[in-house]
This record gives C-alpha cells, structure tokens and sequence, in this order.
C-alpha cells in the first residue's frame, strides 16, 4: 500500500507530483505529501486525510522546483498524522516508502546510538536517518543510498532526492512494484504505470532487488549485486480518461456498470473465431498434467477462487483446495506431486498471495495466475497468466474485477472439464454460447438499480446483515457481506443457508435483515427451506431469485427482487450484480466514502 511518485521535470513538479497522487490515491489516503528541490534546497508539504488537503495546502503554501517526489499513505508504523506523513527528511535527503521495513528497530537502536534522533514512529524515517549517517560519513548522495538500501530487510519501494541536487532522483525496488516513466528530458517514477499516464506512456519496471539512478537524461540501473543491467522499456497501452468517472458519482457506480462491457471484452479474449472453444495464452495448459488444483487469493478474489472451486470440481472432476493466502503461505501445506496452482489477484501486487505464490514456486507443476494487471509481479512470476481484462478498478471495493475473474475461471473450468474427457466438443459449444448471454442477462440486471437502491434505503437503517446463499450461491453470499461491510460500515456475514441451524439462526431477529440470494436451481427448494426456517422465527428477508423462484416463494418475505433467468452454472456471475449494488446504495444512503472507504487501500502490498 501507500503510492510514491516522482519526478525530473521541466516544469514546476508540484502540480504534476499531486496529479501523479491522484492516481495512486487507491493504494492509501491517511495522508499526502510533496518534497521538493528548488534552487538547490530541499523543502516539503505534507498534510493527514485525503490528497485534496494537501492541494490545499498547496494553494497557500507552494513548494517550488522542478525536481520532486511525493507520497500517499496507508499507515502501517505510526498513526495517520503530519509528522508521520511522509516524505521523511533527514539532514539533505527525503524519502517516499512503500512497504515495510522490517529491521528498522536495529537500525534505530544503532542510529540513536550514534546521536541521531528520531521524530516520529515510521520505519520510513529510518531510511531518511541512515542515508543521512552515510551521507555525514562522507559518501556522495548516490552511495549513500545504495548502502542504505543495502541495508534493509523487508519489502519497499522506495524513491531519495537530495539537498542541493536538482537533478537526481535514487529509486529502488524490493517487493513493491516500481516504474520508470521516459519523458523528453524529463524522468518520472510512479508505484504503477497508472501514476504516470499523463505524463509518458514509456515505461520500465524494476525488477526484484533494481536501484535506479536517475537524471533528466539518463536511466541507470543496477541490479542487487550492484552490476549494471538493461530493463525492457514498453510502450503502456494506458487511456488516461479511463480512470475518469465518465458521469457516474462514484467510481464503484462506473465500474458496477462497466460489467457487461469487460465481461464480452474478457470472452472475445478467449473464445475460438467460431466460439466454440476457448483459447488460453502461451505456453497453455494441459489439464491431463494434474490431479489436484490448489487456488489462492486474498477477500474478493478469494472468493472468486471459492465459485471456481464448485466449477472445477462439478465439470473436470478434479479436487480442488482453496484458501486465504496469508493463511496458506505460513501453513507450509504438503504439495502433492501433478498439482496445478492457481493465484487470483487484482492488483496482481497483494504481498500475502505474492508469498504464496512464491511458497509455490518448484512445489506445483505448474503456477497459474489470474491478474487483472497484466505487468504485476504475479502475472510475471508465473508460468502463464491469464488476463481478466476489467480495465483499471480505481473503486477499493472490488466489482468489475471479480465478475471478469469469475469469468475466465470459469473458461478455464469448462477447458479442464474439455481436456480431461469430463465434457464434449457439443457441450463445451452449447455451454460457451450461454456464457455469451451473460452481457445481456448482465445489462438486464443493471437495470434494477432502482429497485435495490429503494431496498437499499432500508437496509441502510440495520445494525446487522445476514447473507444465505447455497452451492455456487455460497460465496456470492460470502462476497455480498464483505462488498456491504467494506462500504457502509454495518456489520455483515455471509453463511451457507444450511449452516444456519447449526449456530447463526440465534441471530435472527425482526431487525435483522437476511438477503438470500437463490435462483430456480437445482439447489432452490432446499435453500428455501432454510429461508422459512428465518422467516418462522421472525426474520426478515430480502429474497433475490427468478420469476420462477419468487412465483413460489414470496409469501411472507421482507422484499424481493426479480433477476433475469441465467443459466444455473453461471447464476454467481449475474447475481453478483445485486450483491454489488446493495452494497453501493446502501453506502450512499449512509454517506459514507464509498470509493474510498475508512482504514482500507486497494492495493495491499504489506502482510
Ligand atoms: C474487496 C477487495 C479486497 C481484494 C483483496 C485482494 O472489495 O477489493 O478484498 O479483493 O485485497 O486484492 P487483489 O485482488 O488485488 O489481490
């Protein structure tokens, strides 16, 4: 978490720092900052909450110069405030982190040591103090930095600008993802290539263990052992107005109704020219290759991972583990030998699933990833990784992301249940031309947005929310919970309906509202049942089924709300809409910040 930025420019780098800020705002928004150095001094501005108090700050208090970094936070070490805001200065050096430092208690204790003092409680602060002691020592900016970052354990990114130099910028990279941006003798740095799209749309990542030294005419990097290395410079396919609002008031709103789009983007993607196969990207895979299926993911992707998991198992008949990934990387779990491994992320960045992923590593036959940033570490430290082509998700709680995830894992089901002789060429045709309704029935479904913003509106007065779904319609419950809980703040569970008995049903109350997701399925008569079990001991439910399912249902329910027909294999996908904009409406009625809510990044590049 937490996005730092920098830049060499040619003209005044504040505007452009807190314009880079604004796109990295997602990673952490405790606090802003900007470090400058004009005419050879180096100055800051640094201000808690959101990046708008820092343009503020900025209106009555400019930094000038054309050389800066700057930083948004997240708060790992120190509470959010404006001494723990960074850039962190110490003596002629600034710092922007993101990351942890996890040796920074023995570096404190030798530097305090040797005199130095410590103002605040970041492990930021630490660097700032170390490049400064090499810096007293006699070293040249340069050295001093690379010794510092020679120094540290833990993940960071991290970018120095110094006193006195006007054209010199030090990056470097160890866990957390950094890019390079070319401009026309300008040199720009930036968390993620998003930051830089205005800017330059020529890029280049450091690696794992990368320093960089940069001025406004030359990029050299080194790699961890010091010796000179070339990296790929791309041209980044990156449409700024992508991560504009285009009309909606929230980003989520954007992203909410963009599914239909990314969804026939993501099956163009992978179906044959005839659509009667699916297509996965070099080098493939083969699906004879495994017994077992191990998949990993952290809350929303985790719970995609949970859908995929009835997927697989039901169509390839092939076991199938899933589990949180901070969990599963200190589990040390056996790994059996023809496993195939499977990693589900966003940002393609979370620092847990990236561990996992690495735990993996020479474990599993074979490590596939399923990202939505194709140029992150996981899709780059897999055999194959598989895009899910949702576009930037700028809104922290997860929408677009998750439908397209479920999506491709779903295509890569279906190809398993193909290549282990568990479906035909017919079925695998006839299921592909279902999948392609799903941008219609997706459409149909966006058009209740008023019907569940009025529910919403309800839901929003309750303390409590229970969500009830069963088989595939389990982890939409699970996933519908979270999305509630993240936004509005009001306490929600999801549970296997058939679970209830066994413990939750003690909850139920008249002012506890139950959302049951339970489409006309094979499963619906059964979720039903529990459902009456609620309603007889005075709960109150929101039923979202079918016409079919709400013709011999409704009696005596709270509410209902009527979906499109969908194909039953693929009802997580559709329904997964209400579950998005329940969660939506019932944010704004509260007036919390939806696309930004409390304690919460995008990206969680810490453990
Ligand atoms: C919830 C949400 C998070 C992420 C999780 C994993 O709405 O967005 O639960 O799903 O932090 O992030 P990625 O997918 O980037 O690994």
């Amino acid at each position: 978490m937490c996005g730092i930025v920098g830049v060499l420019g040619n003209h005044e780098a504040a505007p452009i720092l807190v314009e880079a800020l604004k796109r990295l705002e997602y990673r952490g928004y405790d606090s802003a900052g900007i470090a400058t150095v004009s005419n050879g001094t180096l100055d800051r501005r640094r201000a808690v909450g959101k990046l708008v108090n820092l343009s503020d700050l900025l209106v009555h208090n400019p930094l000038a110069g054309k050389s800066g970094i700057g930083h948004t936070r997240w708060a790992t070490h120190g509470a959010p405030s404006v001494t723990n805001a960074h850039p962190h200065k110490a003596g002629p050096v600034a710092v922007v982190h993101n990351g942890i430092i996890e040796n920074f208690r023995e570096l404190r204790s030798a530097l305090a040591e040797k005199g130095y003092h410590f103002s605040t409680e970041t492990d930021t602060e630490t660097v700032a103090l170390l490049c400064q002691s090499f810096i007293d020592a006699g070293d040249a900016p340069q050295d001093a930095a690379f010794k510092t970052i020679d120094a540290l354990d833990g993940a960071f990114a991290l970018c120095f600008l110094f006193d006195g130099e006007n054209d010199l910028l030090v990056a470097a990279r160890k866990g957390s993802p950094l890019a390079i941006g070319h401009g026309k003798g300008e040199v720009f740095v930036g968390s993620d290539a998003i930051a830089l799209a205005p800017m330059t749309d020529q890029v280049t990542y450091l690696d794992e263990g990368d320093r960089a030294v940069l001025t406004r005419t030359s990029v050299e990097i080194f790699d961890y052992s010091g010796a000179q290395v070339q990296r790929e410079r791309r041209t980044i396919a990156m449409d700024s107005a992508r991560i504009e609002k285009a009309g909606h008031k929230h980003f989520m709103a954007k992203e909410i109704a963009e599914q239909p789009t990314v969804i026939a983007e993501a099956l163009n993607y992978y179906l044959s020219a005839d659509e009667k196969s699916i297509t996965l990207p070099d080098p493939g895979l083969d699906f004879a290759e495994f017994d077992r299926i191990i998949m990993v993911a952290c809350g929303t992707a985790y719970y995609a991972c949970y859908t995929a998991k009835y997927w697989f198992e039901q169509l390839a008949r092939i076991p199938v583990e899933i589990d949180v990934a901070s969990e599963f990387r200190y589990r040390e779990p056996p790994v059996a030998e023809k496993t195939l491994a499977i990693f589900v992320s966003q940002s393609g960045e979370t620092a847990d699933t990236l561990a996992a992923l690495r735990y993996m590593a020479g474990k599993a036959s074979r490590i596939v990833s399923v990202v939505n940033v194709a140029e992150s570490s996981i899709a780059r430290e897999s055999d194959i990784a598989l895009p899910i082509l949702a576009g930037v998700e700028v809104g922290v709680a997860s929408t677009k992301a998750f439908s397209c995830q479920l999506t491709v894992l779903a295509l890569l089901a279906l190809e398993a249940a193909v290549q282990r002789g568990k479906m035909s060429a017919e079925d695998l045709a006839e299921q592909l031309g279902k999948l392609r309704t799903l941008p219609g029935l997706l459409t149909r479904a966006l058009d209740l947005d008023e019907v569940l913003n009025a529910v919403s509106n309800d839901l929003s007065e309750s303390r409590d929310v229970l969500f009830l779904g069963r088989g595939m319609m389990y982890p939409l419950a699970l996933e519908g919970a979270l999305k509630l809980k993240e936004i509005s703040y009001i306490h929600a569970e999801g549970y296997a309906s058939g679970e209830l008995k066994h413990g939750p049903i003690a909850l139920i109350d008249s002012h506890t509202p139950v959302i049951v997701f339970a489409p006309h399925d094979a499963l619906f008569d059964k979720t039903v049942s529990n459902m009456q079990e609620v309603m007889a001991r005075g709960g109150k439910v929101l039923l979202v089924s079918d016409k079919k399912g709400l013709e011999v249902a409704s009696d005596g329910v709270w509410q209902t709300v009527q979906m499109p027909d969908v194909p039953d294999l693929f009802a997580p996908i559709l329904y997964a809409i209400p579950a998005q904009l329940i969660a939506y409406h019932t944010a704004v009625a509260k007036g919390t910040d939806v696309d930004q809510p409390r304690n919460l990044a995008k990206s969680v590049t810490v453990e």
